[in-house]
Order: C-alpha cells, then sequence, then structure tokens
C-alpha cells in the first residue's frame, strides 16, 4: 500500500465553522444595492386552461414594480432539462397545483408576496390525471404525448416464459411506494445580478451550476459567455437542487432582466413543498423464478414512476431503476419493462438513490419470500445468488474487480448474529422482535444513459505564499465534497492540508463538469483535480530535490515526500518554500484537469450493454420491534457494510452512512404525502413526518474497501447507497417479527396492523 498523508484521515470538514457558526452566505442572506425581490403567482388547480393574468389589484399593494409573465422572456420558452416540455412560464396551459404562472416583482419581499396573492389568473378547469397506472390505461385522459408514457425502457436477456415454466419455485408481488421530500433546511432561491453589458450573474443555492448555465443563457436569449452562475453555500440538495434550481434561477434572472435591478427569489416552504422536485412514487409488479437448488433462474419486473406533469429528469431516473431492477443477482433470464407515466402533480426528479429505493423496496422484499418458499434462509439464498467479480449483471455487463458485495453480506451476517436471531424471532407481551436483510449494488456516476455529461474538469492553482486555490465544478451541498476534495489536491502536490481551499462552483472558472449528482463528485471532480495537480507536482517534487541537493542533501537514499514536508539524506523543506522557489524559478503553478469516464453502453432494443463504469455494494441488517396491538415499528439498530471502494475521509463517510440511513428509514416508516383530488394536502413539516435524530436506530457501520484502479486514490462513490436498502430491510424485519408482509412504503402502523389482522 502507497502511504498517504491526507487521503484516509479524518481530516476536519473545510465548511464546518462557518456553518456551525452561522456564518455561510445562502442565497438568502446575499443583498446587493438597489435590490428587488420577487414573488410567484401559482396554478391553484392541477390543470387549468390560462385566459388572462390581471395584476390591477396587485399594483395598489405600495412598493410594487411588475409583473413578469411568459411574454417577457426573451429566448426560448422551454427549460433545457432532458426533454425540454417544461415552459419557464406557462403560456396557455399549467399543468400541476403549484406551477409557476407568472412572478411579481416589488420593493420588498413581503410586498411581492402580498402582491402576488392579489394577482387574479382567469381559467378553466381541464380534466386532469393522479394516478400514474390510470394514467397508462387506454381510456386515459391525455395530458402528455399520445399515451401518457414519458419515458420507457426494456432489458432482455435469455428465455423468461421458458425459465418460470422450468421453475421449482416462483414469487409474484405488488409493490408500492410513496413520494420522498428532500426536506433540505434551506429553501430554493437565488439571486440575480444583471451586469453592465447585458450580463446577467446569478447566485444560485443549486448542485447543478452547468444546469442553471443552460437555463439562464436559453431563458433570458443571451450567450454562455455572459452568464455566469456561482454556487452558493448550499443548505442541503439530496437530489431536490439538482434540476429545479435551474427554474427557480431563470426566473430570479427574467425578473431582474426585466427590472435592470438585481433581485432575490427565495422560496417559503410550502411553495418549496408543492413545486419543487420530489422522490417519484413508485409502483412495481415483480416475479421471481428459482430451480429447486435455490438457484435464481428467471426475474419478470414491470416498474412504473409517477413523473408529475413534466418530464424533468424522470427519463434518467428511471433508466438507473431499469437497470438495478432485478437486484444484485446472477439470473440468466430476465425481462424487465419501465414506464414513467405523466400525471397533473408535481415533476418527480432527483433523489438519493435515483429511482433505485422505491425498485429495490419491491425485489428485495419479494427475494426474501422467494428465498421462504426454496426453504432457505434469506442470508443464505442470497449467498447462493449474488454477483461477484467474473459475473455478469442483467445488462450483460462482466463485473471486474471491486466487487465485494459477498464479503459484505458475511460481515453484516456476522456483526448481527444473524443466523440466531432470524431463526428466534421473540414476543415479549405486545411487543415482537424481528431482523430483516437486504443487499444492493450502485452504478457510480451517471453510466450509459448520460455519459454524455458524464466528465468534469479542475482548475488548480498553487499561490506564491504555498496556499492552495481549485475550482471544480460539482458542488457541496453538505456531504463534504469541498473536505474530500482538498484532501485529495493536498495528497497530490504533498500539500498541507490547512492551506487547501476548494471554492464553490463559478460556472466561469471550470469547464461544465456535468451535474453534482450519482455520487459521482469524488470520482469525476477527484480524478480532473489529479490530473491538474500532477504536473505541478513534479514540478515541486523536483525543485525541493534541487533545494535539498543545494542544502548538500545526499541524494542516495531517494527524496520523501509526506504531510507537506519534502525529505532527504537528514535534511528537509516545506512545501511553503518549495513554492516560493518555484515562483522565483519562473514555474507554471496552475493547471486545468479533466476526466472523462470510461464508456458505457445501453442498447435501448433490448438493455445490454455496460451501463456503469463501476459498482459500489452494501448490505444492511435491521433489527425492529413491532408492537402487535397498534402495528407500531421501531428499528431499533441497523447493521451496515459498504464497498465504496477506498475511503478518502472516514468520519464524513461515517456521516453519509449514518444520514443515508436514517434517510432511508424516515422514508420507510414516517414519510406520506398526501394527494386528493390533484391537491398537496400536507406541505409542512406538521403534517409530513419525518424521522429526527430522536428516532435514529443504533448504527453498526463497516467499510470493506474495494480498491477501484481507476478512482482517485482507488475510490468509488458513497454519497447514495447507504440510503437504497434500508426500506426492504426493516420491511423483512417487520416479517420476521409477525409475520406481516405490508408491500407498500411508507410502512405505516395501520398497515402492519390490518396484515396483522389478515393473519
Ligand atoms: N449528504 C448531505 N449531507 N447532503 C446532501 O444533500 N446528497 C446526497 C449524498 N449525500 C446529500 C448528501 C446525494 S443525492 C448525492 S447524489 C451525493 O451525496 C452527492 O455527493 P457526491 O457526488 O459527492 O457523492
Ligand atoms: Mo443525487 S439524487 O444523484 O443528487
Amino acid at each position: 500500500m502507497e502511504k498517504l498523508s491526507y487521503v484516509g484521515k479524518s481530516l476536519p470538514r473545510k465548511d464546518a465553522e462557518i456553518k456551525a457558526t452561522g456564518a455561510a452566505q445562502y442565497a438568502a442572506d446575499r443583498d446587493f444595492a438597489g435590490m428587488l425581490h420577487a414573488a410567484a403567482v401559482r396554478s391553484p388547480r392541477p390543470r387549468i386552461k390560462i385566459l388572462s393574468i390581471s395584476d390591477a389589484k396587485a399594483r395598489k399593494v405600495p412598493g410594487y414594480v411588475t409583473l413578469v409573465t411568459y411574454r417577457d422572456i426573451k429566448g426560448v420558452n422551454k427549460w433545457p432539462v432532458v426533454m425540454q416540455d417544461y415552459p419557464f412560464l406557462p403560456e396557455r396551459e399549467a399543468r400541476f397545483a403549484g406551477e409557476t404562472v407568472a412572478l411579481v416583482v416589488a420593493d420588498t419581499a413581503r410586498a411581492a408576496r402580498k402582491a402576488a396573492a392579489l394577482v387574479e389568473i382567469k381559467y378553466r378547469e381541464l380534466p386532469y390525471v393522479d394516478d400514474p397506472l390510470k394514467a397508462l390505461e387506454k381510456g386515459a385522459v391525455k395530458i402528455y404525448g399520445r399515451d401518457n408514457v414519458i419515458s420507457s425502457f426494456v432489458i432482455k436477456r435469455g428465455a423468461v416464459d421458458e425459465a418460470f415454466r422450468k421453475a421449482a419455485f416462483t414469487v409474484e408481488g405488488e409493490f408500492s411506494t410513496n413520494y420522498q421530500v428532500h426536506a433540505y433546511l434551506e429553501t430554493q432561491g437565488s439571486v440575480a445580478v444583471p451586469e453592465a453589458g447585458g450580463g446577467m450573474t446569478v447566485h444560485s443555492t443549486t448542485q447543478c451550476p452547468f444546469y442553471v448555465l443552460d437555463a439562464v443563457s436559453a431563458a433570458l436569449g443571451i450567450p454562455y459567455h455572459k452568464v455566469k452562475i456561482l454556487q452558493t453555500v448550499t443548505g442541503g440538495g439530496f437530489g431536490g437542487k439538482e434540476d429545479v434550481p435551474a427554474l427557480v434561477a431563470s426566473h430570479a434572472a427574467l425578473c431582474a432582466a426585466k427590472t435592470g435591478r438585481p433581485v432575490k427569489l427565495i422560496y417559503g416552504r410550502k411553495e418549496d413543498f408543492q413545486s419543487m422536485s420530489k422522490r417519484h412514487p413508485g409502483w412495481a409488479r415483480v416475479s421471481y423464478a428459482a430451480d429447486k437448488n435455490g438457484k435464481i433462474t428467471a426475474c419478470r419486473v414491470k416498474y412504473v414512476l409517477d413523473g408529475g406533469a413534466y418530464s424533468t429528469l424522470s427519463p434518467i431516473v428511471l433508466w438507473r431503476g431499469t437497470v438495478h431492477a432485478a437486484g444484485p443477482y446472477k439470473i440468466p433470464n430476465v425481462g424487465i419493462e419501465t414506464f414513467a407515466a405523466a400525471t397533473n402533480k408535481v415533476p418527480a426528479g432527483a433523489f438519493r438513490g435515483f429511482g433505485q429505493p422505491q425498485i429495490c423496496f419491491a425485489q428485495e422484499s419479494l427475494i426474501d419470500e422467494l428465498a421462504e418458499k426454496a426453504g432457505l434462509d434469506p442470508v443464505r439464498f442470497r449467498l447462493k445468488n449474488l454477483l461477484e467479480p467474473g459475473d455478469r449483471t442483467v445488462t450483460g455487463q462482466r463485473l471486474k474487480s471491486s466487487c465485494g458485495l459477498s464479503e459484505l453480506v458475511q460481515a453484516v451476517r456476522s456483526r448481527s448474529g444473524w443466523d440466531k436471531k432470524a431463526a428466534t424471532p421473540q414476543v415479549r407481551g405486545d411487543i415482537a422482535t424481528g431482523i430483516g436483510f437486504s443487499a444492493v449494488y450502485y452504478g457510480v456516476g451517471l453510466g450509459a444513459k448520460g455519459r454524455y455529461l458524464d466528465r468534469a474538469g479542475a482548475l488548480v492553482n498553487v499561490y506564491k505564499d504555498g496556499s492552495v486555490g481549485v475550482n471544480v465544478g460539482n458542488a457541496e451541498m453538505g456531504q463534504g465534497a469541498l473536505t474530500v476534495l482538498a484532501q485529495i489536491a493536498a495528497e497530490t502536490l504533498n500539500a498541507p492540508y490547512a492551506g487547501v481551499r476548494v471554492e464553490e462552483v463559478d460556472s466561469s472558472k471550470v469547464p461544465d463538469s456535468g451535474p453534482t449528482v450519482a455520487s459521482r463528485t469524488t470520482l469525476m471532480s477527484g480524478n480532473a483535480i489529479i490530473e491538474a495537480a500532477t504536473p505541478i507536482r513534479e514540478r515541486v517534487f523536483k525543485t525541493a530535490h534541487s533545494m535539498l541537493t543545494g542544502l548538500g542533501a545526499d541524494p542516495s537514499g531517494g527524496m520523501t515526500a509526506a504531510g507537506g514536508v519534502f525529505s532527504m539524506g537528514g535534511r528537509s523543506v516545506a512545501f511553503k518554500a518549495v513554492v516560493a522557489e518555484c515562483w522565483n524559478r519562473r514555474l507554471k503553478m496552475a493547471e486545468q484537469g479533466w476526466y472523462a469516464a470510461p464508456r458505457t453502453t445501453f442498447r435501448l432494443r433490448d438493455g445490454q450493454g455496460d451501463a456503469y463504469g463501476v459498482y459500489s455494494y452494501s448490505a444492511d441488517a435491521a433489527e425492529v420491534e413491532v408492537d402487535l396491538k397498534t402495528g407500531v415499528t421501531r428499528v431499533k439498530k441497523i447493521w451496515a457494510a459498504y464497498d465504496v471502494g477506498k475511503i478518502v475521509n472516514p468520519r464524513l463517510a461515517l456521516g453519509q452512512a449514518q444520514g443515508g440511513i436514517l434517510q432511508g428509514m424516515s422514508w420507510a416508516l414516517y414519510e406520506n404525502l398526501v394527494y386528493k383530488n390533484g391537491i398537496m394536502v400536507n406541505p409542512n413539516f406538521t403534517d409530513y413526518v419525518i424521522a429526527t435524530t430522536a428516532d435514529k436506530p443504533e448504527y453498526d457501520i463497516t467499510f470493506i474497501e474495494k480498491p477501484y484502479a481507476e478512482g482517485p486514490y482507488r475510490a468509488k462513490g458513497m454519497g447514495e447507497v447507504p440510503l437504497i436498502g434500508v426500506a426492504p430491510a426493516v420491511a423483512n424485519a417487520i416479517k420476521n417479527a409477525c409475520g406481516a408482509r405490508v408491500k407498500s412504503v411508507p410502512l405505516l402502523p395501520e398497515k402492519v396492523w390490518k396484515e396483522l389482522k389478515k393473519g
């Protein structure tokens, strides 16, 4: 193993102090001279034909400045996401309750809100669709294309029907999952500042500054070089600040362009609930077949996501769900068909796991049922079927090294005391205790469906005083990117960690680096930093060597570099002194780097190809207590093991694991966004319940590092993996505890209770 100074150490977070002290500047904290405020006017109903919009009453509010509608759009009224069906502002039809129809600009935020509430939309209600399965029926009201299908994929492999005919055991089940709200602490927001010469600078809370750049340029109809996006400190994203910040920023920019003054647009929590992206509700029918030895022979899946009113990221979310729909097993015969259906509800988008948690809940629940039919313990059954290095996935991709799944399963099995606990669930009084399992694989990065975006840039700048500035195109949103990337830069340059600063993204300093999603940042930006830093490293190391030689050091033992110090033959020089000498010698101390992901493929006809460059893995065991009288479930403990390659910062990795588990548990048990007749009924944190630290289970977390040769210091990606397998592990534990098989998330007490009554 190479000796590392910074990578692999639990160094302090770069943003800890500003966040803990409240000094961090979020979008809402950015103020500019002459700044105005905007507020949105929203559609009151799920689907309307807009007849007219009047600000006659709004004009009377003191401080009122103007109304902004689609007529003010100088560019193209199509937000460029994947498919471009979402107008920046609707012209004739609004397609979900809460959609921004127009914006009001005023002197203060309060006046803007007050005036927005007085803007009158005259409309006619149109028939709407609120159920994705009904949307796909023949006679359904057509709201999207010819068939309400936003996107659809297949995976076909082997002979599925025949395998089912010949099977010794088969299982089938229908499963569903509800929305999940990102519940980031900071709501969406942007400040747009017009620049002299017709440019626009936008300060935006976002995971994807380059999506904001695309959108603002399109909405204003001005070229990219006149637009600058500055990512503000981002108070949580979880996928919720992937696509939609581009819409919010464009709205602020349209207001700023019209008024010629800086405009701030900060969302309230209710409108954020109503109009910003969510985890897609999912529905799936899954069946598995196995032979008499307990080997899985076939899998059939129909998977439907509720995409909401516009396509946004549904095609990509659905694609990831499709590729992972059969679970991390060797299965020779596979038939998967998937659909994202349009409904007149909030457009659903990215959320940690990106279309995987929904289908994973279904297939990992059903794997337990199949194990039971085959007469095998769920873990032993999984071990017989798990993907291992050399095996092929359902897309026909052969897994190379860096696949530690079976070791993860064994680790969780032994650490949780699985064999004994699973065989003997306990009942004491009304409380039943049980344990459940799940196994997950996760393709790191965007994969074949997003491969044109899977590249990243970096700019590394070593200053005269030996401090280091790094610009990247991926964002910090709480996951620790600034810290991990600083560790990678420090390691590569042998620069002291404290003197390395990674900046929030400035779109004018680095090339488009794709979105900060799909747990790709460490891998993509990390590699780009290494590429940029390597030539500087060579100059620094050469200079250090010559300085040490000049000091009379004996070069025969070679030079070592560690912790920001260069040593040879008993003498040493610090990075700072070496850098000063490099500048004296007029060496180039700034470099650009670029990294493009390895080639991936996916044939649309049958879904075969190398879908992702590499996979991360997890295994989870959940121990639960179920109250047999009320159906209330409490998760006592989660044992989890991860193979995410080399761990760059163990403490941050642990934080990602704990946060992901808790967020997964929250979705599994509590989170329940309710729509009635196309209207969201609980858009607030009083009626929409999420887990807090008071609900947290005990954690037992293990990392088994299978190095990935392409990764920066052998790392893969870990941000999303910990969430994915939690819900099925909890559901399987409930089954183990009390016999109730609940097939819909959230696993609410009344659902458990109903199953118990059936029992
Ligand atoms: N952790 C925190 N604290 N806040 C976040 O918003 N987002 C998650 C995950 N962990 C998130 C987080 C999501 S959805 C992704 S894709 C990854 O972090 C992105 O980070 P990475 O690319 O650095 O892995
Ligand atoms: Mo994460 S859902 O890929 O932003």
